[in-house]
C-alpha cells in the first residue's frame, strides 16, 4: 500500500445510490483506502478528518450492522452520526421524502438511509445537495458490496488472479445476489447464482453481469446444476424468506429450498476446494440457509464479512466526506513519524 494515491476526487454532487454508480477503478480505490485506514486504526493511531462532519441516517427498517457501522465510523473519524429512526423524524408523516431530503441536505454533510422502496433512496438523492449513501433498498445493498470485497481482498486465494476466481451465490436472488453479481464481475470474477428457478437472478442483473465480464474478463452465470460448485473459491448465501416477503409463507420457501440450496458440509465438500471460503451478509436463518457447523466452522468467513462493514464504511464516509486525500496525507505522515521514531 506504500505509495499509494487515491485516483479519484469526489465531483460536486455523487451519489452511492446503486452499485452501478461506482466502476471498477473507484471500487478498488474505496477497498484500498478502507483497508489502509483499517490498519491505521488498529495500529492504535487516531484519524480526524471527519471532524464536526455529520451523517444523517434514516432507517425504514431494522439494521444491526449498518447502523452500528455507519455510526461507529464517524465517531472513530472524529464526526457524528444521526440516528433517524422511523417515527422520530417528520419523514412518512408530515413531510415528504423530498422536503426531508433538502432540509437533511442543509444542516449535514451526509445521508445514508435504509429504505422498503429503492425510489425512496433515488428521490433523495435527487432533492439532497449533498452525497446519499443506499444503506440497502429493495434493489440493492451497494455498502454490504464493498465490506463483501474487501473481505475477498483478505481472504484472496493464493496465486488466483481475478479471472480465476469463482464466486456462487446460492440460494434466492435478493438484493444482495444483485449486488453481487454486479461488483464481482466488475473485478474480473466467475459469478455463479446457484439456485431454484422460481427465485433465479433476474435477466437485467445476469445481463449486466455479462457485459461486465465481457468487459473485464469472467463470467455470469445462473444454474441449478450442482455440478457448478466444483472449484468454487466462495460460496455466499442469504436468508430464503424475511423483510419484502411478508407475505409469503416460510413454509413455501423452505420447500423450494431445502435441503438443496442449503449451505452445509456437504456443499462445501461438493467444491473439490478445502480453502473454500463462506460468507454470509447476515443475519442468518441458522441452520436452515446455513448449518451451524459452516457459519461457526473453520471456512467462515462471514464474521470477519460482519467486521468489514465497518472497515468499508470507514472508507465509504471518508469518501464522501470528501477527506480522502487528507486521510491519506495524515496517514502518510503518521507513519512517517512512526518510522522516524523507530530509527531513533
Ligand atoms: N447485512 C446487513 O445489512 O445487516 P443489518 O440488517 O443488521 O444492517
Amino acid at each position: 500500500m506504500d505509495g499509494y494515491t487515491l485516483r479519484h476526487t469526489l465531483p460536486t454532487k455523487k451519489d452511492f445510490v446503486d452499485t452501478a454508480d461506482f466502476d471498477q477503478s473507484e471500487i478498488i480505490d474505496i477497498i484500498k483506502l478502507s483497508r489502509l485506514v483499517r490498519s491505521h486504526i488498529k495500529s492504535g493511531r487516531h484519524l480526524n478528518t471527519l471532524y464536526h462532519k455529520t451523517l444523517a441516517m434514516i432507517f425504514e427498517q431494522k439494521s444491526t450492522r449498518t447502523r452500528v457501522s455507519f455510526e461507529t465510523a464517524m465517531v472513530q473519524l472524529g464526526g457524528h452520526a444521526l440516528n433517524l429512526a422511523p417515527g422520530a423524524i417528520q419523514l412518512g408523516a408530515h413531510e415528504t421524502i423530498e422536503d426531508t431530503a433538502v432540509v437533511l441536505g442543509r444542516m449535514c454533510d451526509m445521508i445514508m438511509s435504509r429504505v422498503d422502496r429503492h425510489e425512496s433512496i433515488e428521490a433523495l438523492a435527487k432533492f439532497a445537495k449533498v452525497p446519499v449513501i443506499n444503506g440497502m433498498s429493495d434493489r440493492v445493498h451497494p455498502t454490504q458490496g464493498i465490506g463483501d470485497m474487501i473481505t475477498v481482498f483478505d481472504h484472496w486465494p493464493k496465486g488466483k488472479k481475478p479471472n480465476d476466481i469463482k464466486f456462487i451465490f446460492v440460494g434466492d436472488a435478493t438484493q444482495v445476489c444483485n449486488t453481487i453479481c454486479e461488483i464481482t464481475t466488475k473485478l474480473g470474477f466467475n459469478f455463479v447464482h446457484y439456485g431454484p428457478e422460481n427465485h433465479k437472478i433476474s435477466d437485467e442483473w445476469l445481463e449486466l453481469g455479462k457485459k461486465n465480464a465481457e468487459r473485464y474478463g469472467g463470467s455470469a452465470i445462473w444454474s441449478e446444476d450442482p455440478e457448478v460448485l466444483k472449484g468454487a473459491d466462495f460460496i455466499y448465501t442469504d436468508v430464503w424468506y424475511g423483510l419484502y416477503d411478508k407475505e409469503t409463507p416460510k413454509e413455501v420457501y423452505m420447500k423450494d429450498f431445502y435441503p438443496k440450496y442449503q449451505v452445509n458440509d456437504e456443499m462445501l465438500e461438493a467444491t473439490g476446494n478445502p480453502n473454500v471460503k463462506f460468507m454470509h451478509c447476515l443475519p442468518a436463518n441458522r441452520n436452515e440457509e446455513v448449518t451451524d457447523s459452516v457459519l461457526d466452522g473453520p471456512n467462515s468467513a462471514a464474521w470477519d464479512e460482519a467486521e468489514n462493514r465497518l472497515t468499508a464504511q470507514r472508507g465509504l464516509v471518508i469518501y464522501f466526506g470528501r477527506a480522502a486525500q487528507e486521510a491519506l496525507d495524515v496517514i502518510k505522515l503518521q507513519k512517517e513519524g512512526n518510522d522516524a521514531k523507530e530509527e531513533i
